[in-house]
Order: C-alpha cells, then structure tokens, then sequence
C-alpha cells in the first residue's frame, strides 16, 4: 500500500508516518529529512538547499523529484507513506509516472486539516530526538523528565532552524499556493480522504487506521 500524508507544516504528517512505520511495517519517504540529510553534506547542492530551507521557500522540482526517485528503486516493504511529498503539481504528475512505471498504485493521500493558529503553537513548540528523530512537543508531548528519549534513549534534541515565526510564515504561504491545488488534484481523482489533524495524536492515528482498511 502507498499513500500521502498532505498537509501544512506542523499537521502531524511526521508523527502519523512514524506510527505507520511501527504498525506496518510501512516505509516513511520524508523529502523534508532527506534534504535535511543533504544539508550536512558540504557540498554545493547542500549549501543551496539549506538557505532555501531556512527561508521557507521550496526546493526546486527536480531535486526532490530526484530523490525520491532514488528511493523508489530501493525496498518497498509494506508500502511507501510519502510524508510532505508531492508538494507541488509538477511533483504530483512526476510521482504518479513513477509509480506507474514501478507497477505500483496510488492506494490513499490523506489530508490532515489543522487551523493556522495550531499550526503556529505546534511548530515553535516542536524539538526531536537528534539520534531517532522521534519527534517531541513542549505542551503536548514533552520531553521526559529524565531526559531520555521514550523511543531509543537519546539525550540529545534539536529544534529546526525552520521552525521559528518568519519562516514560518513564508512555508504557510508556499503550502497555500503550491501545495492546496493538489487537494483538488486528488479529490478529482477520487484518492483524498481529509482527516481531522487537531484531535489528540491517538485519534489522529485512528482516523488513518480507518481510511486505511
Ligand atoms: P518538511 O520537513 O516536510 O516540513 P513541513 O512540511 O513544514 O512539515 P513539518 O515537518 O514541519 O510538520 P509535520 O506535519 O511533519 O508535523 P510533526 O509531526 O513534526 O519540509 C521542510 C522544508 O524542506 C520545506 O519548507 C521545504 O523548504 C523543503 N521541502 C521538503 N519537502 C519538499 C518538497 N516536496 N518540495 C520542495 N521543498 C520541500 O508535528 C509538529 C508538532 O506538533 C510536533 O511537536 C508534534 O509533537 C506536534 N503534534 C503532532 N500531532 C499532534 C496532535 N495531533 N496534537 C497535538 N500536537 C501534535
């Protein structure tokens, strides 16, 4: 199975995928950790695509498009979550070719609908685990009082240079122009499911559960 997570920075997108990977064995494809990745590298593209990201703005079309690419070629296991991918309608189209050219469908995109304001506290709120990436909130899910990680035990966190008001502003704006249109994209094909992304994480997770079945 193969299946979008859609929604504006802070919807949840991360935190859902990662329970799908536990419970099914899915495969999460995140192009916000893979350019996060690429960002250490050194390298001229690195260098480019963290001011791009510090910013706000999109990344061009034919990196990400090139590195999920790549990660198609590789294990499918139970199936790809692709977590803050397509982002635009050139990504959609590119994606909807690769798949058909693996044999592989389209199987849900799931939109998690959170209001602006939400998004604001969740995203300045936000820290994850530097060795897992397990992701952490101050209000809703904070780090524990030991100050270990509930998923792998590591005691360091990091907060993304990304996450702060400007930025943020700036990638609410980019997902309203670019990446909005493709709600309709899909609804059209009859693939969109909205959830309810301001619910408590756990019947967040239950909403998919039921799309999924
Ligand atoms: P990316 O890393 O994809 O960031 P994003 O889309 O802005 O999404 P986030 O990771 O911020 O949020 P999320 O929805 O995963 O929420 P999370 O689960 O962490 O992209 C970063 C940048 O990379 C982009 O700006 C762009 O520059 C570039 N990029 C990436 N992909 C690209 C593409 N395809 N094309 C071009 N450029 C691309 O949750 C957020 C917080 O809320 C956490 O603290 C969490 O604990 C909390 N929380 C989660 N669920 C709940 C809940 N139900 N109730 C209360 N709190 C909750």
């Amino acid at each position: 199975m193969n299946i979008i997570l859609l929604g504006p920075p802070g919807a949840g997108k991360g935190t859902q995928a990662r329970r799908l990977v536990e419970e099914r064995g899915m495969i999460q494809l995140s192009t916000g950790d893979m350019l996060r990745e690429a960002r250490t590298s050194g390298t001229e593209m690195g260098n480019k695509v963290a001011a791009i990201m510090d910013s706000g703005q999109l990344v061009t079309d034919e990196i990400v498009i090139g590195l999920i690419e790549e990660k198609l070629n590789g294990d499918h296991g139970g199936g790809f979550i692709f977590d803050g991918f397509p982002r635009t309608l050139a990504q959609a189209d590119a994606l909807g070719a690769l798949l058909t050219s693996h044999d592989a469908t389209l199987d849900a995109v799931i939109e998690m609908s959170v209001d602006d304001e939400a998004l604001v506290s969740r995203i300045t709120a936000r820290s994850t685990c530097g060795a897992c990436g397990e992701v952490y909130n101050d209000e809703t899910k904070p780090i524990p009082t030991d100050g270990k990680c509930t998923n792998c035990g590591g005691t360091e966190f990091k907060r993304r240079a990304d996450d702060n008001a400007d930025s943020l502003k700036t990638r609410l704006m980019e997902y309203y122009k670019k990446t909005s249109p493709l709600l309709g994209y899909y609804y059209a094909k009859g693939d969109l499911t909205s959830v309810n992304g301001l619910g408590e994480i756990e019947e967040v997770a239950s909403a998919i559960s039921a799309v999924l079945k």
